[in-house]
């Protein structure tokens, strides 16, 4: 799996501050596409490259793979912060997460989805349906210190007025991210990121890719789906999806045997975004897995001439 996130990485970096976002993310789901080609499982992509990219390929429902055993079910976000890579700001990573199949939820039209996040020391302690005072309240408890030294990640947008407005007004310091919210929910369970919470809305694909990874990490999500009009609340409801469930972190990615893995493409919090080099490139990634609960993170020296003798169109 790290090759296929390595591979979209690279690709995504040549891309990096040269203010196309399309280029960028085209080049990244072609790379990852054809690594993806030759690893071993029979895969169906559950989360594509979906509405909201209008992207043609790694659509939802796409197979992808060799066709041979394991059969899973496959998240993939080329980048998370194409608009960070087009513009050269940090934080912009590739990212997959894998689990068995029939394990993952399928978002269907729903773009968006409340999101609450906490590590492993706040699993258990916070409630999507709780406001956000309480949920401070309750997380400050749990991990021995007062509210005002809690971090509390927000994606910057419009939309999180008030939420901003209440997280501040309980005390705690808002983290605004201009994007990604996968490597926001992630830092809440990583070790001395200074984040604890993640708050607010952001993409559903985005949301499922992040229980995957703190499934591994210990940590826990929730969600709430959220129509962006009427008629997408129409739509899901037609679909059966119930637009006030919960959706806890196993019912995001059920069971516990899942994989992911994210390259940085720009430089991140806790990994080095793409360095080109004489030789090639070097990346930085974070590899886990669920069933161990094992966090990897890997550097990788890249090096052109022996990867174009059979690898990926990145170089
Ligand atoms: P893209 O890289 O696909 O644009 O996603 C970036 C992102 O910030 C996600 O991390 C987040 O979940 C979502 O966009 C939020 O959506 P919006 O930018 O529409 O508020």
């Amino acid at each position: 799996m790290i090759r296929v996130t390595e591979a979209a990485a690279i690709a995504a970096a040549r891309w990096a501050g040269r203010g196309d976002k399309m280029a960028a993310d085209g080049a990244a789901v072609d790379a990852m596409r054809f690594v993806l080609g030759a690893v071993a499982m029979d895969g169906i992509v559950v989360i594509g490259e979906g509405e909201k990219d209008e992207a043609p390929m790694l659509y939802n429902g796409e197979h992808i793979g060799n066709g041979e055993p394991p059969m899973v079910d496959v998240a993939v976000d080329p980048i998370d912060g194409t608009t960070m890579t087009a513009m050269g700001r940090k934080g912009a990573v590739s990212v997959i997460a894998l689990s068995e199949r029939g394990t993952m939820f399928n978002p269907g039209p729903c773009v968006y989805m409340r999101k609450i996040a906490v590590g492993p020391r706040g699993r258990g302690a916070v409630d999507i349906n709780a406001t956000p005072t309480e949920n401070l309240r309750e997380l400050a408890k749990r991990l021995g210190k007062p509210v005002q030294e809690l971090g509390v990640v927000v994606l910057d947008r419009p939309r999180h007025h008030d939420l901003i407005g209440e997280v501040r007004e309980a005390g705690a310091r808002v983290l605004l991210i201009s994007d990604g919210d996968v490597t926001g929910a992630i830092a809440t369970g990583w070790p001395n990121s200074g984040a604890d919470l993640l708050l607010g809305i952001g993409g559903t694909p985005e949301g499922v890719i992040a229980a995957a990874a703190l499934k591994g990490l210990g940590g826990e999500i929730q969600g709430v789906l959220h129509p962006r009009d009427e008629v997408e609340r129409e739509t899901a409801i037609a679909m059966g999806y119930d637009l006030d469930r919960v959706l806890t972190t196993d019912d995001l990615v059920t069971g516990d045997n899942c994989y992911f893995s994210a390259t940085a493409v720009t430089d991140g919090d806790f990994l080095k975004g793409v360095r080109f080099t004489e030789f090639g490139a070097t990346t930085q990634s974070l590899v886990v897995r669920s069933q161990s609960g094992t966090v990897r993170t890997i550097e990788t020296f890249h090096r052109h001439n022996k990867l174009q003798e059979f690898t990926t169109p990145a170089f």
